[in-house]
């Protein structure tokens, strides 16, 4: 599947400018600056594909990329963003939850989680909106190569306890680094057995 070409489609703001659903679908969330758009770049191969940045809140669009002819990696923009204004957060969390009921051929969603930091209360609010939207999820770790191997463990700890909660968590945890490539292959034979 990741031999195939993978193309940006279209940045979407709105429900009605969708792409139709008629491929395999999945998405990436996580707080701002987790590292989604990385993590594209580091499944399809390609740096600049995602754009990836410094500057937390940079993805404010919902960003479609097709992979291969028969899937979408959906790259959502990060939440908890300190100095959002109000008006923009609604506007988010409206699209999202339309987006989580509205795309029929949605099959799992990736919450990506800092492994220095763990799940905080923003990941939480999203993972229950997954829990009522009935979107399986399954959580990401990111930038493992931050955390040394002994004190990644506690984190882990925390994630599970947290996910236990949770009845749309798939209790399998990633660990990712998209700079060092841990984890990718992984992730990526997990995309390709979705049905
Ligand atoms: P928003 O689009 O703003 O929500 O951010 P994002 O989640 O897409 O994060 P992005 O991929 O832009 O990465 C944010 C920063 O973290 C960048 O400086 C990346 O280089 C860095 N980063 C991402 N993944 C890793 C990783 O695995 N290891 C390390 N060391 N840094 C990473
Ligand atoms: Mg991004």
């Amino acid at each position: 599947l990741f031999a195939g070409e993978t193309e940006f489609l279209k940045g979407v703001v709105a429900m009605d400018g969708m792409p139709p659903d008629d491929r395999l679908e999945v998405c990436f969330a996580g707080r701002s600056n987790v590292g989604k758009s990385s993590l594209i770049n580091a499944l399809t191969g390609r740096k600049g594909l995602a754009r990836a940045s410094n500057t937390p809140g940079r993805t404010q669009e919902i960003n479609f990329f097709t992979l291969a002819d028969s899937h979408y990696l959906v790259d959502l923009p990060g939440y908890g963003y300190a100095n959002a204004p109000v008006a923009v957060v609604e506007k988010w969390q409206r699209l999202l939850k339309q987006y989580l009921s509205g795309r029929a051929t949605l099959r799992r969603a990736f919450v990506l989680v800092d492994t220095r930091h763990g799940i905080k209360p923003v990941d939480e609010e999203i993972m229950t909106l997954l829990d009522k939207s009935a979107v399986t999820f399954q959580v990401v770790m990111t930038k493992a190569d931050k955390v040394k191997e002994a004190e990644q463990e506690k984190i882990l700890d925390q994630v599970r306890e947290k996910l236990a909660k949770h009845p749309a968590a798939y209790p399998e945890l990633v660990m990712t680094s998209s700079e060092k490539g841990d984890g990718i292959p992984l992730l990526r034979s997990i995309i390709a057995t979705l049905t």
